[in-house]
């Protein structure tokens, strides 16, 4: 069996994704499968790139032979060379796009793939455009009956007094760009000045932004995997938490800075309290059409009251990621991980 590895990607985290595709094409079975790297660079050109001692280069390479799936073609590849003809090579059974955010984790890349009928790992379109979208996410885990943040849902163009703002949620406030991953253009504030500066970064990543009650509690998360069958498995509880220093889970703290977070794993809690998030994981990844996996991320108060942040259906794979860490602490090796979910996919 071929399968198609898509990273890299146009969203601000190419890199994350250079990280996690890393980490999955080291743990496929290649007595099973047979690895077809196809990088996506930032401008979103799809080159078929090759495997350097059976591991993924470092990099994204700048210019290299282009690559399209072809649309009806069930995993017909057509390569289109620097100079001479283009191609075909023999066609992939299933793709595994390990790509985060915008155009890889938003369900684009799985349209394209329905497009091409090929199978592919994870989420669906709908499963995967309504969990990256923090607003209409939190529209859906509330009407699911689970809890979320307070916030409000700014458009383009639309402006927010401070003080109506903390009037309704309180003062800091979270400032988030509703469709983004790693903390990227998310800001705290807790003056108008700082308020105001935040809204402007993060309308630069996206035309809709949230903001919400800041939540003072600890980051628990599980991960969720999708059996062949439709049966979930939730893991056990991870815990993460930010340096002081950087305030709050910041993308510097999960990737840049060694020392930018600690993770527990499992997470000391009540059983009781485990079970109850442990639910909400798998009503939250219901209620949002998640298929395959995903991580659900919460904020739980001192209180033992807990608020669901947000899903990821294209988790992190990279060696500081909650996902494969908190499924390997629930008995399944990050191998068995990558085999489940590709099985999934081709089932
Ligand atoms: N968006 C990053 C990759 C994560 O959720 O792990
Ligand atoms: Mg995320």
């Amino acid at each position: 069996r071929r399968v198609a590895v898509l990273y890299g990607g146009r969203s601000a985290e190419h890199e994350v994704s250079l990280l996690s595709a890393s980490n999955v094409v080291k743990a496929i079975d290649t007595s099973k499968y047979e690895v077809v790297p196809i990088a996506i660079t930032r401008t979103g050109q799809w080159l078929l790139a090759a495997l350097d001692g059976g591991g993924l280069p470092e990099t994204v390479p700048a210019t290299g032979p282009e690559v399209s799936l072809l649309p009806g073609g069930k995993g017909r590849l057509l390569v289109i060379p620097a100079s001479g003809a283009p191609h075909e090579i023999p066609p992939v059974d299933v793709v595994f796009p390990v790509l985060h955010g915008l155009c890889g984790e938003d369900g684009s890349v799985q349209g394209l793939a329905e497009v091409a009928d090929i199978a592919y790992v994870g989420c669906g379109i709908l499963g995967s455009a309504t969990a990256m979208d923090k607003d209409v996410a939190k529209r859906l885990l509330k009407q699911a009956g689970l809890p979320v943040a307070r916030g409000v849902t700014l458009q383009f163009g639309e402006t927010a007094g401070f003080d109506d703002i903390t009037r309704e949620l309180g003062s800091p406030v979270f400032v988030k760009p509703a469709r983004q991953g790693s903390s990227v253009g998310v800001g705290k504030a807790a003056t108008a000045e700082a308020f105001e500066a935040a809204v402007k970064e993060a309308f630069r990543h996206d035309r809709k932004v949230i903001v919400e009650e800041f939540v003072q509690a600890r980051e628990i998360e599980f991960g969720v995997l999708e059996g062949s069958d439709g049966s979930l498995t939730v893991s056990v509880p991870g815990e993460i938490a930010p340096a002081a220093s950087h305030g709050f889970y910041t993308y510097d703290a999960k990737y840049i800075d060694a020392d930018g977070a600690a993770l527990s794993i499992p997470a000391n809690l009540p059983a009781s309290v485990r079970e109850q998030l442990q639910d909400m994981a798998g009503l939250a990844f219901r209620a949002l059409g998640c298929e395959g996996m995903a991580r659900v991320d919460f904020f739980l108060r001192p209180d033992m009251s807990a608020v669901v942040n947000e899903v990821n259906t294209i988790p992190g794979f990279t060696n500081i990621s909650m996902y494969p860490k908190t499924l390997g602490a629930s008995g399944i090796p990050y191998p068995d991980l990558v085999d489940r979910l590709i099985q999934h996919a081709l089932d």
